[in-house]
């Protein structure tokens, strides 16, 4: 274990909080007319009334980057069949990350994929900044779930995995 007064070890830390298992986002938005997206684990809910949601991008983000002047975006909870896509959505420069999945537009205007088993369409309330990430914090226009038994994706230490219950 590492003395904090001394020295920080970022990669120790990172597997410390992969220990901490999340759902799996995919925060999608418009850059210009063009859909964008990209993969979110750090998705919370903050207050009930009014209905606020967060989620902390990297500043060096360039999908973040592409989609904040709009102002909006919608979060998409994934489905244990969308592990193709939690990774797609979270590689650095690939071209058209909407290739292989069907979306279509809710009343921001920002992509719902179709096989979300939640979504959320949020306008932007605030933008922090907080170390080397923002804190977004959004007001919730419009969601839904789906209607039958969904199965939700999960990251742990590293990995996606899906849901069981406990006996
Ligand atoms: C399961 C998972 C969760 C992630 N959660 C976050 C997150 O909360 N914040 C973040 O900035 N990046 C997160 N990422 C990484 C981003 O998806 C990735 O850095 C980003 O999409 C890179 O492309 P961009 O520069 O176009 O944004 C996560 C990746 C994975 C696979």
């Amino acid at each position: 274990m590492s003395d904090p007064e001394t020295s920080f070890d970022s990669a120790h830390f990172r597997q410390v909080m992969g220990h901490f298992p999340t759902g799996v986002t995919i925060i999608t938005g418009m850059a210009g007319d063009t859909p964008a997206g990209f993969t979110i684990g750090s998705f919370t809910s903050v207050s009930l009334d009014p209905p606020l949601v967060g989620f902390l991008p990297q500043t060096t983000s360039d999908t973040w980057a592409a989609m904040a002047p709009s102002a909006k975006f919608c979060v998409n909870v994934l489905s244990a069949a969308q592990g193709a896509a939690c990774w797609r959505f979270a590689k650095k420069g690939v071209d058209d990350r909407f290739a292989d999945v069907t979306w279509h537009p809710g009343v921001t205007g920002s992509p719902i994929l179709d096989e979300a088993i939640a979504w959320m369409d949020c306008e932007v309330e605030d933008v922090h900044t907080m170390g080397d990430h923002y804190f977004v914090l959004g007001r919730v226009l419009e969601m839904s779930h789906s209607a039958d038994d969904p199965q939700p994706l999960l990251f742990y230490r590293g990995k996606l995995g899906g849901y069981s219950l406990h006996e």
